[in-house]
């Protein structure tokens, strides 16, 4: 049967933070670890896709104009809903505990008769359909909020050589009183990791030294790995569907650079490696955003390299898994799988990025 999100978001109980080496029960003085989202008066709607005028492109954060109307506009569309009170579905803290409920096991299988399941969409094929949604909300919350219907998520360039920094935008933290305090800095990343320093997209929480220019040679053939070589058909790609009698397998990217950026820009000295080191915590970082724009763009990337054979997932139940979101409208909508493939009919695309690691054949 399909994953499913419930419809009465009530049945949303505390989710658990997984810490590290620690068998004890959760630690719930934990920021996050409530990760429900607001009542609803009514229950989900479906969610069709609406009309539009004009595409939403996602711009490469790092090529984007410190001094440009869109960076304005994205920082005053962030701090806009950093300012929203907490228990509003388009809050900075709600939104970013969407994450929590989704992964730490918020939202059981109860209702599908499979009390003893959690909805958890990583580790599985619901990585990348999931994860689609919930920036495609997010991004149109924030165009709301600015009253801009065309407003774009940056996307975070990682396998682009001129893109493997944290981008400038997230870096400075301004100061107290400061009118040009950033709203895109968050204070829970590891410092040893701010510009210069190279991303490591095989970075598993030690440092290996390379060079520069030999640690982007090794990013560029990681993602040849990650997308050519052993991305050959959907299952790898995607990652197996769910299932409760077998371990699901996570596809190539998300185990290889999703994981590796996420630990990377995650602080070491947090006891859970906050913000975007754990679960619970990944959604309070703006990185994170930016992050998985990059992630969903590769989803993309990867069907037009080869359309003949890389293919979107086509069970019924991929197909058919869903989840529940607040829209910009505030109102509870369910979506599903089937209905975010085509980033182009959902009103957003990526703005073109020379992709090297094609040519990087290890
Ligand atoms: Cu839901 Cu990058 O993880």
């Amino acid at each position: 049967y399909p994953i499913t999100a419930p419809d009465d978001v009530s049945y949303c109980v505390p989710a658990r933070v997984v810490k590290k080496n620690d068998p004890n029960p959760p630690d719930t003085s934990i920021r996050g670890v409530a990760c429900c989202p607001p009542a609803s008066a009514t229950a989900p709607k479906p969610y069709l896709l609406p009309k539009f005028s004009k595409l939403r492109i996602r711009p490469a954060a790092h090529g984007v104009d410190p001094d440009s109307d869109y960076l304005a506009k994205y920082k005053a569309a962030i701090a806009a809903m950093k300012a929203l009170p907490d228990d509003h579905p388009h809050s900075w803290k709600q939104q970013g505990k969407v994450h929590c409920a989704y992964c730490n096991g918020a939202y059981n299988q109860e209702m599908n008769g499979r009390p003893d399941l959690t909805l958890q969409v990583h580790g599985s094929s619901l990585f990348f359909p999931f994860h689609r949604w919930y920036l495609y909300f997010y991004e149109r919350i924030l165009g709301k909020l600015i009253n801009d219907p065309t407003f774009a998520l940056p996307y975070w360039n990682w396998d682009n050589p001129t893109g493997m920094m944290l981008p400038a935008m997230f870096e400075q933290p301004g100061t107290n009183g400061d009118p040009r305090k950033n709203p895109l800095f968050d204070p829970y990343r590891n410092v040893g990791h701010l510009p210069p320093a190279i991303i490591d997209l095989q970075y598993a929480a030690k440092e290996r030294g390379f060079n520069c220019v030999d640690q982007i040679s090794t990013n560029l053939s990681s993602m040849y790995g990650q997308m050519v070589t052993s991305a050959t058909n959907t299952d790898a790609f995607f990652g197996t569907d769910p299932n409760p009698e077998i371990d699901s397998k996570a596809g190539t990217i998300e185990s290889g650079c999703h994981t590796a950026v996420h630990i990377w820009v995650g602080n070491p000295r947090m006891p859970n490696s906050e913000d975007l080191g754990n679960f619970y915590s990944a959604g309070y970082d703006p990185v994170f955003y930016a992050h998985h724009s990059n992630v969903d763009r590769m989803w993309k990337i990867w069907k037009d390299l080869n359309p003949r054979r890389n293919k979107d997932p086509t069970s019924y139940d991929w197909l058919n898994a869903s989840y529940v979101f607040y829209d910009e409208n505030e109102e509870l909508v369910r979506v599903y799988n089937k209905d975010c493939v085509d980033t182009r009919k959902m009103g957003y695309d990526y703005q073109r990025s020379s992709i090297p690691w094609v040519k990087s054949r290890p």
